[in-house]
């Protein structure tokens, strides 16, 4: 069979072999340097690991392609691109790295908060722009931060960390889950509400919910109606939990003020899509994880799950 890839090439015939979507980031080639042979996405197998840095899709046909494969380390937390059935039908146990990246997560979050609701991007573009003549001071108002009601959909441990961080700039907090979590709404200072109330009550809608069946298209055209003409959404979660069509129709149309989304619907969303165009959203290219500490950090622990599940160790952050 001619894979393409010549013996030659090979580091060594001793070495796991592990299929990653390549190329991986240095940190991480560094650290499987020597350890494992790196092996790009086409390979035919057999391989012993899968590797995710981006999210590749990896499927049942996949892994049976792969024969061998004996651990799934993903980088980054969310595994929606990983069909969890077909490995858990394979006896593949899928790793991911959660909690190293709930701060900087929840940071981002805070950012669009801010920066939605100040309008501090449109404020850029027209600082920068030929209309900036003389300061008015009737341009450009923006909706209050402290004092404003968050809420949050999906208390995890990123939601958390935005309720934290929303305490901190004198907000209250709302909060809908599939599980209510008294401790924490005593330890956070947040507040219960059925998803129409927070939908209703909130100022800010932030996403930091898993994608799942359950969790696609969670915000459509009957939710943003809900919604305050005044308040604006932020998506620092999965893209697919937002209607995309529903919301370029809702902003369009002032059906809420705005928009600051971390993730999009396809992502990235095509050159030509009309939500570009609208000056009422602000797109980020999926940065929730982007510190260098904090990818340092994921590096450090998918690395880890990635050799601890070769050698049949006991993976510290195991999804199934
Ligand atoms: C995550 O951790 O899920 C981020 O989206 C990066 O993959």
């Amino acid at each position: 069979m001619n894979s393409g890839f010549a013996e030659g090439n090979r580091m060594s015939a001793e070495l796991p072999r592990v299929v990653a979507d390549l190329p991986v980031a240095d940190a991480i080639a560094e650290r499987l340097a020597g350890r494992v042979e790196l092996l790009p996405w086409d390979f035919p197998g057999p391989a012993d690991a899968v590797y995710t840095f981006g999210h590749p899709t990896v499927d049942g046909a996949f892994l049976d392609r792969l024969q061998n494969v004996r651990v799934i380390s993903n980088y980054g937390v969310g595994v929606d691109h990983i069909d969890l059935e077909a490995a858990r039908q394979r006896g593949i146990p899928v790793a991911n790295t959660p909690g190293v990246l709930d701060g900087a997560t929840a940071d981002l979050a805070m950012a669009l908060v801010l920066a939605v609701g100040r309008r501090v991007v449109e404020g850029d573009r027209y600082a920068r722009g030929p209309h900036f003549l003389k300061f008015d001071p009737a341009y450009m108002l923006g909706q209050e931060i402290h004092g404003a009601t968050l809420g949050i959909f999906g208390l995890g441990r990123i939601g958390e960390q935005v309720a934290l961080r929303a305490r901190g700039f004198d907000m209250a907090v709302l909060y809908h889950n599939r599980h209510r979590k008294p401790e924490a709404e005593q330890r956070l200072g947040v507040s219960y509400a059925s998803k129409d109330e927070l939908l209703t009550l909130a100022d800010y809608v932030v996403l930091t919910l898993p994608l799942s069946p359950e969790t696609r298209g969670f915000i459509g055209a009957a939710e943003l109606a809900k919604m305050k003409p005044t308040a604006c959404l932020v998506n620092v979660a999965r893209g697919a939990c937002v209607d995309t069509e529903a919301l370029t129709a809702a902003l369009r149309s002032r059906t809420i003020l705005a928009a600051a989304l971390d993730v999009t619907e396809p992502e990235p969303l095509p050159r030509n899509h009309p939500l570009l165009e609208l000056d009422n959203v602000i797109i980020t290219p999926h940065l929730g994880s982007a510190t260098v500490q904090t990818r340092l950090r994921m590096a450090e622990l998918s690395v880890d799950n990635l050799l601890t599940g070769l050698r049949g160790g006991e993976i510290r952050h195991r999804v199934v």
